[in-house]
């Protein structure tokens, strides 16, 4: 989609309430088989809140599993055919659904971002093993924001203040970056097979995250193979391979702003005003008073 006519193809969904969170219709349009899908116990599910790193971690998977032996997948198959998105309705592309009834490899890698008690039940009755990534609410707001900008099917962002304030109130696609969180860390007080990461511990030590990684996988490849994976899951490399920066997504606008933005943590300083910072400061801790995670936001 050279050019990017991409506004005229995709009209933009609003965020409308379902299921007790707020989804663009893009996301519930293939909701019956959605909630019907069927999962194999092999079977990883990659779950965020949108921008914690869902496709930094779905690389990694992705090479820790084929990288040695589908070179062609490698060379030209992008993510996002990969590892399926579950819930993603587009028009003119197979559903997530679709998409992920139709991978022939083993595990199949699954990405999703709905909330834990949206979660199709047979990942759990299947016992499968969930990669679960979060990132600090102001870096998140912000990568929303910027993504949201660039991709089409996303809701109208409005101006950054605007968009802080529904981040806050939960009206962005997904629900509330809050109950997102905690909802999946609650889980797995109960649900041994969930493996909770944080996008601040990969950006500070990217080898000790993927070492328990495979640890949780039960893989262990060697040294030599985690590096060269570390590698090429790095930013930079990420950023320049057409199959891993989603330039081929004919849903997003990279004049307006690349998929790979920044990849830091702290960028939310370059965006927030003094105001908005106390204001989002007195909410969240208000919102997270009885939650036990800590989040950095500076490392
Ligand atoms: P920024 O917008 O802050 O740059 P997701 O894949 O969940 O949509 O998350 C996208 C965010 O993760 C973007 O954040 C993107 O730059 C960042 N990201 C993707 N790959 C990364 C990598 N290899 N290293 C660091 N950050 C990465």
């Amino acid at each position: 989609m050279e050019g990017r006519n991409v506004s005229a193809a995709f009209a933009r969904g609003e965020a409308i309430e379902f299921e007790g969170i707020y989804l663009n219709h893009y996301f519930t349009d293939n909701w019956d088989n959605i909630k019907n899908f069927q999962a194999r116990p092999d079977d990883i599910l990659i779950n965020t809140y949108p921008k914690a790193g869902t496709t930094w971690v779905s690389y990694i998977l992705d090479l820790l599993y084929f990288g040695n032996t589908a070179p062609e997948r490698q060379a030209s198959l992008p993510i996002y055919e990969r590892i399926p998105f579950l819930e993603a309705a587009y028009p003119g592309m197979p559903s997530g659904v679709d998409r992920t009834n139709g991978l022939t490899t083993t595990p199949r890698l699954i990405k999703c971002h709905l909330p834990v008690q949206l979660v199709p039940k047979s990942f759990w009755e299947q016992n499968c093993k969930i990669v679960y990534v979060a990132r600090n609410a102001k870096d998140s707001a912000v990568s929303y924001y910027h993504f949201s900008r660039m991709n089409f099917i996303a809701p109208e962002p409005g101006d950054w203040n605007t968009y802080l304030q529904k981040f806050m109130n939960g009206k962005l696609v997904f629900g509330p970056w809050y109950d997102h969180v905690h909802g999946f860390w609650e889980k797995k007080q109960i649900y041994s097979n969930i493996h909770y990461m944080f996008y601040e511990d990969m950006i500070e030590d990217i080898g000790r995250e993927v070492e328990h990684l495979c640890s949780f996988l039960g893989l262990s490849p060697p040294i030599e193979e985690r590096e060269r994976i570390i590698k090429s899951a790095h930013f930079n490399a990420m950023k320049q391979n057409n199959m891993t920066n989603y330039s081929t997504m004919p849903t997003m606008d990279f004049k307006i702003s690349p998929f790979l933005r920044k990849g830091k943590v702290g960028d939310w300083k370059t965006h927030f005003t003094v105001a908005q910072n106390e204001m989002f400061d007195k909410h969240y801790k208000q919102k997270m008073k009885h939650i036990p995670l800590q989040f950095r936001t500076e490392i």
